[in-house]
C-alpha cells in the first residue's frame, strides 16, 4: 500500500482511524508464574502450571487472523505498521529480579499509550513484560524521524522488586474473595512505585479514566497526572471483576456521548456522576456468544466487547459475536465482522491487538462539568 506521511495524533478510541499498529503472534511464550501473573490466570484455567513457547500451529493461526485484520484495515485506506518480534523465549535478568521467559507482542495496546502527539511506553507490572517495548523500537524511531512533533516517551522503568507485590496475595483465593478485594481496592500490586498498563487507561479527549486494579496503582495514576498536566486523570474501578486487568473488556467508549459497560462489572454509582453530568449515556454491553474463552487464553468471554472502532459509525467486531454485532446495528453502526478468536490467547481481542498512531481530531473537552472527588489527588 502507498505509504502515507507519518503523523502521530490520537486523543480517543472513536475518531476516524488513519494509522494503527497491529501486533504479531510470532514466538509468543506462556511466561512462568511470577507475583503479578498469578492474578491473570483463573484457578481453573488450563494454563495453570504451564509455561514455555506456544505451539507453532496456534501461532500460525493467530498470525493469519492478525494478517486478516491488517488487510481489512488497509483495504479501507488505513495505514498499518507491525512490531518486530524478538526471541521471547529468553530470561529477563535485572539487578532486582529474574524470570525465565518473556511474553510476546500481540497486544500493543497493553504497553503503548498514545495521547495526542505522544506515544508512551507503560511501566508494566509483569516482570515477563519488562522488555516488551523493544518490539516497537524500530517503529518509534521511524515515527521520530518522520514526524518532527512526535513525542517518544517512556514512563520511569519500574524496579519490580518483591516490594512491588503483596506476598501470598493469590494463595487459595476464591472468586468471592477476589471480588471482595476488587471492591475494597486491595490488589496484588503495592504502591511502592508507579505502575500502569496502557490498556488500563481510557482516553476520552481531555479526560483519562484509569482502572485501579491488578496492573495499575494509584502512584501510576499520580505519575500520569503530573506527566499530562493539561489532562484530568480519573480513578475508576469495577467491583464485579474478579480479574481487574485492562479496561477494554469492561468500559468501552463508542462515540462522543456513548459508552458501553460490561453488565457484570458495572461502574459504581458515585463514579457514574461525571458521565451523567455531561450527558454521556452508559449502555450495558450485549452478552457474549461464548460460554468460555478459547484454550490457553488469559482473557474472559467479554472480549466480545473488545472491539475496534474505525469512526463514529463503523466498528470491527469478532465474527462469531452475534449479540454484540446486533447491538451495534441497533446503535446505528456499520459492523465489519472479522474472525479473531484464534488470536485471543495471545493477548486479547481486536482492541488489545492494536495501538493508535493517528485518528483525525483534536483534544476535545467532553466533560466540561467536572464532579468533585473523581480525579486522582
Ligand atoms: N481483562 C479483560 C477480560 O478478559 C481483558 O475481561
Amino acid at each position: 500500500m502507498e505509504s502515507l506521511q507519518t503523523v502521530v495524533n490520537s486523543w480517543n478510541d472513536f475518531d476516524t482511524l488513519r494509522h494503527v499498529i497491529v501486533g504479531r503472534a510470532d514466538l509468543t511464550c506462556i511466561p512462568p508464574s511470577e507475583p503479578a501473573t498469578e492474578a491473570k490466570i483463573p484457578s481453573n484455567s488450563d494454563m495453570r502450571g504451564m509455561w514455555g513457547p506456544r505451539p507453532l500451529a496456534t501461532i500460525e493461526k493467530a498470525n493469519e487472523q492478525l494478517d486478516s485484520l491488517t488487510c481489512l484495515l488497509e483495504g479501507r485506506g488505513i495505514r498499518v505498521d507491525r512490531p518486530t518480534p524478538i526471541q521471547w523465549n529468553q530470561a529477563v535478568v535485572t539487578p532486582d529480579f529474574s524470570t525465565q521467559s518473556m511474553f510476546g507482542c500481540m497486544p500493543p495496546r497493553d504497553v503503548l499509550l498514545t495521547v495526542g502527539k505522544e506515544i508512551l511506553s507503560a511501566p508494566m507490572s509483569f516482570r515477563c513484560r519488562y522488555w516488551e517495548y523493544l518490539a516497537y523500537h524500530t517503529l518509534m524511531q521511524q515515527y521520530f524521524d518522520d514526524d518532527p512533533e512526535f513525542r517518544w516517551e517512556q514512563a520511569p522503568r519500574p524496579r519490580l522488586t518483591d516490594r512491588s507485590y503483596k506476598a501470598g496475595y493469590f494463595d487459595d483465593i476464591t472468586i468471592e474473595e477476589r471480588l471482595e478485594r476488587t471492591a475494597m481496592l486491595d490488589f496484588v500490586t503495592t504502591e511502592d512505585e508507579p505502575l500502569f498498563d496502557a490498556a488500563d487507561v481510557l482516553r476520552i479527549g481531555k479526560d483519562l479514566f484509569c482502572q485501579h486494579g491488578l496492573t495499575t496503582n494509584r502512584r501510576g495514576m499520580k505519575w500520569l497526572q503530573r506527566h499530562f498536566p493539561n489532562h484530568r486523570i480519573h480513578v475508576v474501578n469495577f467491583p464485579g471483576d474478579p480479574y481487574p486487568i485492562h479496561i477494554d473488556a469492561t468500559f468501552v467508549p463508542l462515540r462522543p456521548g456513548l459508552i458501553m459497560n460490561n453488565p457484570n462489572r458495572r461502574l459504581p454509582e458515585d463514579q457514574r456522576k461525571i458521565f451523567a453530568a455531561n450527558d454521556w449515556e452508559i449502555v450495558d454491553a450485549a452478552r457474549p456468544a461464548h460460554n468460555s474463552p478459547p484454550p490457553l487464553c488469559y482473557s474472559s468471554v467479554w472480549l466480545s466487547m473488545n472491539v475496534l472502532i474505525l469512526d463514529h459509525k463503523t466498528v470491527v467486531v469478532e465474527a462469531s459475536e452475534n449479540y454484540q454485532m446486533d447491538q451495534f446495528y441497533e446503535l446505528g453502526f456499520e459492523v465489519l465482522p472479522l474472525a479473531f478468536r484464534d488470536a485471543y490467547p495471545f493477548g486479547g481481542g481486536l482492541h488489545c491487538a492494536t495501538a493508535d498512531v493517528l485518528r483525525v481530531g483534536d483534544c476535545e473537552d467532553y466533560f466540561p462539568n467536572q464532579v468533585p472527588g473523581t480525579q486522582i489527588s
